[in-house]
């Protein structure tokens, strides 16, 4: 019997040749992007998220947000003239879990921030069907009535230095102060205006 005849009639063998060629594959695609400075340093000038942003990125991950909308500005022509400078990976080292999306039912949020006034935002938040008549977005107006306690602000702070963001000691002792009373609402508006605002000029 030749070599390719005794993997291709031993399954158990063919199986983990198969596997061992397919993860060779994946390790040589992928692995690299863990060394590699551009995927890996911050872009400059690029700060944890405060307090108040923070627990609006968070609303944003419960509302759903991340569902309808992506936060990817691809580098393509057409994308770049609606949205702006494409996104870098550098911008996104301080995200877990990153919200890049590839369903777009709304359009892309990654350069959203000071698009519009944050009264346009609330309104738009509160019923979308106020400022863009034949929006399909649904209603989030619970968001004014919801306030915030802070009570874990500090917890998702630390949770978050573990993995490398770094946030000091006193963003974490201050941020239960920081976030305290202020409305659901805000604390997203907050989130939104900030988006992409680091990297914004054309190209
Ligand atoms: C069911 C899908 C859906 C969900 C869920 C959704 N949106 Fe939208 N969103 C849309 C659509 C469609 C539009 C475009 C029409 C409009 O402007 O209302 C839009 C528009 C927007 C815009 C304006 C973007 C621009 O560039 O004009 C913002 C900001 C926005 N959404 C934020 C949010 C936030 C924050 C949430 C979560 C609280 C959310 N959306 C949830 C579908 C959705």
């Amino acid at each position: 019997m030749k070599g390719h005849d005794i993997v291709e009639q031993n399954i158990g063998l063919m199986t983990i040749l198969a596997v061992i060629a397919i993860s060779f594959g994946g390790l040589v695609e992928i692995v690299p992007q863990f060394f590699l400075k551009e995927t890996t340093t911050p872009i400059e000038g690029l700060k944890p998220l405060p307090a108040v942003v923070l627990e609006g990125r968070d609303i944003y991950i419960r509302e759903g947000c991340h569902v309808c909308h992506t936060q990817m500005v691809r580098p393509l022509r057409a994308e770049i003239e609606r949205y702006g400078h494409y996104s870098v990976a550098g911008e996104s080292v301080y995200e877990h879990p990153f919200l890049w999306g590839s369903k777009r039912t709304g359009p892309d949020l990654a350069r959203v921030g000071k698009r519009y006034s944050d009264d346009w935002q609330k309104a738009h938040l509160y019923n979308p069907r106020s400022v863009v008549p034949e929006s399909i977005m649904p209603a989030f107006p619970w968001l004014n009535d919801n306030l915030l306690d802070g009570k874990h602000t500090g917890d998702k702070m630390a949770a978050l230095r573990s993995v490398g963001v770094p946030y000091t000691d006193a963003d974490i002792a201050g941020a239960q102060q920081a976030v305290k009373g202020v409305t659901e609402m805000d604390a997203l508006v907050a989130y939104l205006q900030q988006l992409g605002t680091l990297l914004t000029e054309k190209r």
